[in-house]
């Protein structure tokens, strides 16, 4: 068999998703004692008690394939967010409803603008459906440059991909910004906002996008589990989404897209409000703690409104092989003259912090 004649062309360019390092394979190839993995923006608490009882209550009926519309998951996040149950839709990760939405409206010969840096997946999504990705440069303060991003807009573009806080700098555009550029957004464009880290901002000019919901016909607002509420492993993410966009992903998805005990879990994650809120404060002071031990060291890094950092170095491979020898896991992408933190918990952060002074002392002291 000719597998190079089998295999769709157009998918030799498309790199394939690089996940962080692991926890067990860096024991093993370190022998290191303890590690700890700040790679993936993962929260370092586990679900709240009401969805590890609603999970557990799932398993029993693993033998049934779930509700794959998600009525009552749906049903709860319209009621929760006020908005009608016909514009939610869940999906496998927040991901999983990127990339429907990239296949519902993406062709050869489109364009799809996002920022860059920003989230990995919007490139590999436009290249999946043979459309063609406007990467715009992130200003010198590491956020959207979203006048640049309006001027990029031609009679191609089909979509927009807005990151906010943006991945991997974890900064903020702020309102003005945004309604400036919804002011300048041709009828032709779906917008698409990611805030998989909003539950984590706490500044008063951060737009909620869903604010917006109703005055921007062509706009979608994407949100997951995977990060405050701690269920990444379970897949389970929404979005709020104009109708003729959720009839789209419905024709588009597997039919059991997400799992029953995600479904349950993600139910009875909703309600935990200060639970969210002690979350949120314990995520701002680990990270003013781990920028405060930044600025000591003398590295500069983004300003962050997530539960991640932006860490700038010249020599990153340098610096990632420098923590993982002693125990802490970060990200490199290869290319940017940058690593990205995750937040930890306290003793987390106590644990990275001494990780990065000891490996910048040992590299530059
Ligand atoms: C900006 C952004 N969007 C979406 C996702 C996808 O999250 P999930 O598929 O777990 O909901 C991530 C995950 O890291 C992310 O950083």
């Amino acid at each position: 068999m000719d597998f190079g004649r089998l295999i769709r062309s157009e998918l030799d360019a498309l790199t394939p998703y690089t996940p962080g390092l692991r926890a067990s394979e860096v024991k093993e190839k370190t022998g290191t004692e303890r590690i700890v993995k700040l790679s993936s923006n993962e929260f370092p608490a586990g679900p709240v008690p009401e969805a590890v009882r609603a999970i557990e209550a799932m398993a029993l009926h693993s033998n049934r394939y779930p509700d794959g519309s998600a009525r009552a998951l749906r049903g709860r996040i319209a009621r929760w967010l006020d908005v009608p149950r016909d514009n939610v839709v869940v999906g496998a990760g927040s991901n999983e409803l990127i990339r429907l939405i990239a296949q519902a409206v993406l062709q050869p010969g489109d364009e799809c603008v996002f920022a860059w840096p920003s989230f990995v997946v919007y490139p590999i999504v436009t290249q999946m459906f043979g459309a063609t990705a406007v990467r715009i440069p992130l200003t010198a303060d590491d956020t959207h440059d979203l006048e640049a991003m309006a001027d990029a807009i031609t009679e191609r573009t089909r979509l927009v991909f807005l990151c906010n806080p943006n991945n991997p700098t974890g900064t903020i555009y702020h309102r003005i910004a945004f309604e400036r550029f919804l002011g300048r957004l041709p009828e032709h464009v779906l917008l698409v906002v990611d805030e998989a880290y909003f539950e984590f901002v706490a500044d008063e000019h951060y737009p909620d996008a869903l604010r917006y919901f109703d005055s921007t016909p062509a706009l979608c607002v994407m949100r997951t589990f995977s990060k405050i509420y701690s269920l990444a492993s379970l897949r389970i993410g929404y979005g709020i989404v104009p109708e003729p966009i959720r009839h789209a992903i419905e024709r588009l998805r597997e039919p059991f897209n997400t799992c029953a005990l995600a479904q349950a879990a993600a139910y009875y994650s909703i309600p935990e409000h200060e639970e969210i809120e002690r979350r949120r404060a314990e995520n701002i002071e680990s990270r003013e703690r781990m920028c405060e031990a930044f600025d000591q060291i003398g590295l500069e890094y983004a300003a962050s409104h997530a539960n991640f950092v932006y860490v700038k170095t010249d020599e990153p491979q340098r610096l990632f092989e420098a923590l993982l020898a002693e125990g802490v896991i970060v990200r490199d992408f290869g290319e940017s003259p940058a690593l990205r933190v995750t937040v930890g918990d306290p003793e987390e952060t106590a644990f990275a912090i001494t990780a990065f002074e000891r490996a910048y002392a040992r590299l530059y002291g």
